[in-house]
């Protein structure tokens, strides 16, 4: 079998997907069920069906497109990743897992290829938090982790619940039916961009994830008193913005605290109420995110944060309020992927290193109900989530290589 990469192509179509966005050029902004992430979601699934794969989507949009094994009944290799994107993103994260994933397929088609299990491309749906404030929900659902009934309740930040958005969006059933039945896959592998820095400043092309971290997220809510800036003297002021900024250094403390340079914590939103120069804000919302490599840690972390939320509050006569969006525990890859990876890059010669990913990925729960391992390439400067994201077309084409060798293996 002799597997070669269209990288124009390629490239080309990772240009042509990123023409779908809210934002002006370079950045990327897709957001789940927006008519945007719709009109690339239909490029998506016709690029699918040009390469013969048969697509089906399901109840939360998660879109499957397969490639017919000889063993019909024989559980299914997938590959796959999303193409959402968070606001004022850029073009690669996810995309190339997608679109580096179908490619992978089409050489395998190309070369002669026939798989044994079926081979199945999977588009994720809301990888990015953005709009439902929960990450990767299209795989939480096929996973199980996250209940139909719970994600029922998930409404945007206009307070459009998920159930009416994604009817609109053309994408009807019960969403009880999403959770794939047990021994569904073989083995999950996914292409990604790094995210961060340590495959270029190595020098080494390629990284074969052994360990994703652990993600957790709240929202807290903070409510003190408003008012008019001139009027209100010094003393007598409980200003929820200035409770927050307390509050945001405290996060950034706890994880700088924590004793491992794998504990990061983030504030990404801070919406003020009302929002006006002359008035005292009353009310801000905050996010927050808390990851590390260690599940213990991480919640020492959590709780850190919620002393000190108690602690503010008190001292500053405002109220806070936590929620807690998400708590998840950490992934290990399967060992045979990782292996069937390792084999496939030592077959071309390719250097990697094994790695942990510190962002999530649909993988994390993918890994509840399955073998999963991911293969990541270099990105420049280790930027993501940001427009000036970039990975090279030869780091892209390679790490579709790989994953059409390992695809292979694991499918015959
Ligand atoms: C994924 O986008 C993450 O935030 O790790
Ligand atoms: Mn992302
Ligand atoms: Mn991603």
């Amino acid at each position: 079998m002799t597997l070669a990469i269209d990288e124009a192509r390629l490239s080309w179509e990772i240009d042509a997907l990123a023409a779908f966005s809210d934002a002006e050029a370079p950045a990327v902004t897709r957001v789940v069920f927006t008519p945007t992430d719709l009109r690339a979601r239909a490029w998506t699934k016709e690029r699918c069906e040009e390469a013969g794969l048969a697509v089906r989507a399901d109840a939360v949009g998660n879109t499957f497109a397969r490639w017919e094994g000889s063993a019909l009944d024989a559980p299914v290799v997938g590959t796959g990743s999303h193409i959402d994107a968070i606001p004022n993103a850029g073009r690669y994260d996810g995309v190339v897992g997608v679109l580096g994933g179908l490619e992978a397929i089409r050489a395998l088609q190309r070369s002669g290829f026939r798989p044994k299990h079926s081979i199945e491309l999977l588009v994720f749906t809301s990888e990015e938090p953005t709009r439902f404030g929960i990450g990767c929900l299209g795989s939480r659902l096929l996973a199980g982790t996250l209940s139909a009934e719970t994600a029922k309740k998930l409404a945007d930040s206009d307070g459009a619940p998920l159930d009416e958005v994604r009817s609109k969006a053309g994408f009807a059933g019960e969403l009880e039916a999403v959770k794939l039945p047990a021994g569904y896959y073989k083995a999950f592998v996914e292409l990604h961009i790094e995210q961060g820095p340590l495959l270029e400043k190595q020098n080494v092309p390629l990284g074969v994830v052994t360990r994703i971290a652990a993600p957790a997220s709240m929202r807290v809510l903070l409510e003190g008193s408003g008012g008019h800036a001139g009027g209100v003297l010094m003393p007598d002021r409980r200003d929820a913005l200035c409770a927050a900024a307390e509050l945001i250094l405290a996060i950034e403390n706890a994880a700088r605290g924590s004793g491992a340079i794998d504990t990061v914590a983030t504030v990404g939103i801070c919406d003020v109420f009302p929002g006006a120069v002359n008035s005292i804000p009353s009310r801000v919302r905050l996010s927050v995110d808390v990851r590390d490599t260690n599940l213990e840690r991480r919640d020492g972390v959590m709780r850190l944060i919620d002393a000190a939320a108690r602690g503010i509050a008190a001292k500053r006569q405002v109220s806070i309020q936590t929620e807690m969006l998400n708590a998840d525990a950490p992934a290990d890859s399967g060992l045979a992927i990782v292996e069937a990876l390792s084999q496939a890059c030592r077959k071309y010669g390719f250097e990697f290193l094994s790695m942990t990913s510190r962002a999530y990925h649909d993988s994390l729960f993918i890994s509840r109900i399955a073998p999963v391992a991911m293969l990541f390439i270099p990105c420049r400067g280790g930027y993501s989530h940001r427009p000036d994201e970039y990975a090279s077309p030869g780091d892209i084409a390679r790490g579709a290589l790989v994953l059409a060798e390992t695809l292979a293996m694991l499918a015959e």
